[in-house]
C-alpha cells in the first residue's frame, strides 16, 4: 500500500496538471493499492485538512489543461511558523494532517517559497518529494522548471504582436515581462521576439544608455524600437541603494510599474512617445506548450519512481539534459539568477541587443 498527499502551492503555471498526472499514472500503473489525497489550495489544504481522495479518473484528460485542478495559494514561508489568526500552529497542523492520513509521502509542486516550506517539513520528519514549477525558471538545482517554456511562448507572441503595430506606426514600445527578481523569461522572450533592448534585474540599466540605443536605431532609419522589460528591472542608481531605501523609493513611485517610469524618462529625454504593454498573468495561463507537457510528465514520472523506491527528501530536477534528484536542503532558499557574464548575454549583445549597461 502506498498512500501519498499532493499539493500545488504558490503562483500557478502551465503543466502543473501534467506533472501531477505523471506522478499518479506512474504509481497507479505500478501498484494496485495506491491512495492519493489531493490537498486543496496549496499548503492551506494541508494546514486546515481540506483534501479529496483522488482516483485514476481524476488524472485523466488533464494533460493539456492549464492551471491546477487542486487550486493553489500563496502561503508565505516568512510567516509559516507564526500562529494563524486563531492561534493555530500551522506547521504542527500540517504534520498532524499528514500523520492522521497515514501518508507515506507528500508530493509538493512549487517554486522558491514552496520549496522553503517543503524543506521545513522534511526537517520536521515528513517524507517529501517536490517538483519544480514556475514560469520564472529561477529555482536552484534545475536547469529548467516546467511552465517556463510555455510562458516564453506567450511572452514572445506578445512581442511579435507588438512588432507589427510598432513597425506600422514607427513607435517605441515596452513589453513588460514577468520576473521580479530574475530575468530568464524576459531574456528568452526578448531574444525570441527580436527585442532591441532587454532590461533584466540582474543587469541594472542606465537610462541614458537605453536612450542612446533608441536614438542610434532612429538615426539609422529604423522606424521603431522594442524593449522587453522585466517587472523587476532596476536602474544602476536604484541598484546602489540599500533594500530599505529602494523599497521606500518604490512606495513613492508615481507609476504603476518600472516600464511606465522608463517610458516617461525616454519621452522626457529624447521626446519620443512610448507605449507600454503588460501581458501580465496571460503569461501563466492557457494550455502548456508541447515541451512542458513532455517535460512535466517526465519529472512527474520520475517523482513517482522515487516514491516507489521509498526515496524521499528530493526535488526532481533537470541538469545537463538528465533528470536528476536534488536534495531539498540544497534547493531551499536559493535563487538561480541570470549570470550577466553568461554566454547567452554575450551572444545577445553580439546580435546588437542592448541591456542598457
Ligand atoms: O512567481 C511567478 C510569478 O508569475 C512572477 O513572475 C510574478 O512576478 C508573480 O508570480 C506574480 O504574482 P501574483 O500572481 O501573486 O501577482
Amino acid at each position: 500500500m502506498i498512500r501519498i498527499g499532493m499539493l500545488t502551492s504558490g503562483g500557478d503555471c502551465q503543466a502543473l496538471n501534467a506533472a501531477m498526472r505523471g506522478v499518479a499514472k506512474t504509481l497507479f500503473n505500478a501498484k494496485e493499492d495506491v491512495e492519493i489525497y489531493g490537498f486543496l489550495d496549496g499548503y492551506q489544504g494541508l494546514i486546515y485538512g481540506r483534501f479529496r481522495l483522488l482516483t485514476y479518473n481524476d488524472f485523466s484528460g488533464i494533460l493539456t489543461k492549464g492551471g491546477t485542478f487542486l487550486g493553489s495559494s500563496r502561503t508565505p514561508f516568512k510567516t509559516i511558523q507564526d500562529p494563524d489568526a486563531n492561534g493555530l500552529d500551522k506547521v504542527a497542523a500540517m504534520k498532524q494532517n499528514y500523520y492522521k492520513l497515514q501518508l507515506d509521502c507528500l508530493v509538493i509542486l512549487g517554486g522558491n517559497g514552496t520549496h522553503k516550506t517543503a524543506n521545513l517539513l522534511r526537517e520536521q520528519g515528513l517524507n517529501v518529494v517536490t517538483l519544480p514549477k514556475t514560469i520564472d525558471n529561477d529555482l536552484w538545482g534545475t536547469d529548467m522548471t516546467f511552465g517556463f517554456q510555455s510562458a516564453v511562448n506567450i511572452a514572445t507572441e506578445a512581442i511579435d504582436c507588438i512588432h507589427t503595430t510598432a513597425a506600422s506606426h514607427g513607435r517605441v514600445f515596452i513589453v513588460e515581462i514577468m520576473g521580479h527578481k530574475v530575468g530568464w523569461l524576459p531574456l528568452n522572450a526578448g531574444m525570441a521576439g527580436g527585442a532591441d533592448i532587454i532590461l533584466i534585474p540582474e543587469i541594472p540599466y542606465d537610462i541614458d544608455k537605453v536612450c542612446d540605443k533608441i536614438q542610434e536605431r532612429h538615426d539609422r532609419g529604423s522606424r521603431f524600437t522594442i524593449l522587453a522589460v522585466a517587472e523587476g528591472a532596476i536602474s544602476k542608481e536604484d541598484a546602489a541603494l540599500s533594500k530599505k531605501e529602494y523599497n521606500k523609493k518604490l512606495e513613492k513611485r508615481k507609476f504603476p510599474s518600472v516600464s511606465y517610469e522608463i517610458a516617461d524618462q525616454i519621452n522626457k529625454k529624447i521626446g519620443l512617445d512610448v507605449r507600454v504593454t503588460v501581458p501580465g498573468h496571460t503569461q501563466r495561463g492557457g494550455s502548456p506548450c508541447a515541451y512542458d507537457r513532455v517535460f512535466a510528465s517526465r519529472l512527474g514520472s520520475e517523482a513517482g519512481k522515487l516514491i516507489l523506491k521509498g526515496e524521499y527528501g528530493f526535488m526532481v530536477g533537470y541538469k545537463n539534459r538528465e533528470i536528476v534528484k536534488v536534495p531539498l536542503e540544497e534547493v531551499a532558499g536559493k535563487l538561480k539568477m541570470v549570470d550577466p557574464k553568461a554566454s547567452i548575454i554575450k551572444e545577445a549583445k553580439a546580435l546588437g541587443i542592448s541591456f542598457g549597461d
